[in-house]
């Protein structure tokens, strides 16, 4: 996971006179380098006296090098707008740059989030992610169980616009997902080999968790939650999780979670398999145990 030296420089900064105001507009560039190679973003404020009252941010991921427009031109005329706005009506331009807040999260902070990311409702790693919610209910803690197969979802376009603001552009149900996540405690993943990685919904879920990565880069460092891999896969041998444990472990690793155990079953293949595997049941209920009273 990387961290951020934050260095803040100011390209310019120029008054604009409405009225019988006097309105500041600021340009900032900031390296992300240390992020990805050489991104840089940049970030216009408009101030009025010390209140900040819009902000508008770049960075040059989201320019193709074919398209004869860049972050830092970008940011030169949105700042001739604003000033053109402001000088004209800057009533309405006021009226108009007022924030809105987020939706609130439909889901409730929980102390252990499962994410079940077989497209089967009732296979194996269905079974597994129970008996994860069964043990953690056990030790008195709240479960939130998510299903990735059953939300809207958009994959990730690669705009990096998320490096922006921390925020993604798909006003969509990552955002829930996103807030359980950073609320929980402990993090199981229960997911099927689906050719050597994981299935395509929870793939999306995972390349949309950028946003979350983003966030984490732009806001610094915070304590995430602990992370349990449990992976079931129809042909026999470990070696069928060579990719699939990977996968997961950078996506745990990119929003600060640290990999704290695995539990991987072959040779599973029919849907409910996975309970006629004597002590199983046992053995995934005392590592989540183990887990959430080492926290
Ligand atoms: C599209 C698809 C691809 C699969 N690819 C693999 C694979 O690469 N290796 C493997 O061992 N099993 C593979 N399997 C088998 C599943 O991992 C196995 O059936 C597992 O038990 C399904 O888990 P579930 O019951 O939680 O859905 C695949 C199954 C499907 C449907």
């Amino acid at each position: 996971m990387v961290h951020m030296e934050k260095t803040r420089e100011l390209v310019w900064s120029r008054s604009i006179e409405s009225d019988d105001e006097t309105y500041l507009l600021f340009l900032y560039r900031e390296d992300f380098s240390a992020v990805f190679p050489h991104m840089i973003r940049y970030t216009l404020l408009l101030q009025d006296k010390n209140e900040i009252i819009a902000i508008f941010r770049t960075n040059n991921y989201e320019y193709s090098p074919t398209v004869p427009l860049d972050a830092e031109s970008s940011a030169h005329r949105v700042a001739e707008e604003w000033a053109e706005s402001l000088r004209k009506d800057p009533l309405s331009f006021l009226a108009s740059r007022k924030m809105h807040l987020p939706p609130a999260s439909t889901l409730l902070p929980s102390a252990v989030v499962v994410i079940q990311g077989s497209p089967r409702s009732d296979g194996n790693s269905s079974i597994m992610a129970q008996w994860v919610s069964d043990a953690a209910r056990e030790a008195g803690k709240t479960v939130s169980v998510i299903f990735p197969d059953d939300l809207n979802i958009h994959h990730c376009i690669g705009c990096y616009r998320c490096f922006n603001t921390g925020t993604c552009t798909f006003d969509d149900d990552m955002g829930d997902v996103i807030s359980a996540i950073q609320h929980s405690s402990l993090l199981v993943v229960c997911s099927p080999v689906y050719t050597n990685t994981v299935p395509g919904s929870l793939k999306i879920l995972i390349d949309r968790c950028q946003a979350y990565q983003a966030a984490i880069v732009l806001v610094g460092r915070f304590k995430g939650p602990r992370g349990l891999i449990l992976g079931v896969c129809g042909r026999r041998g470990s070696d069928n999780f060579r990719c699939l444990v990977p996968v997961l472990e950078a996506f745990m690793e990119n929003v600060g979670i640290k990999v704290a155990s695995h539990l991987l079953v072959d040779d599973v293949d029919e849907s409910r398999d996975i309970a006629t595997i004597p002590g199983l049941k046992e053995e995934v209920r005392g590592k989540v145990f183990d887990l959430l009273e080492k926290r």
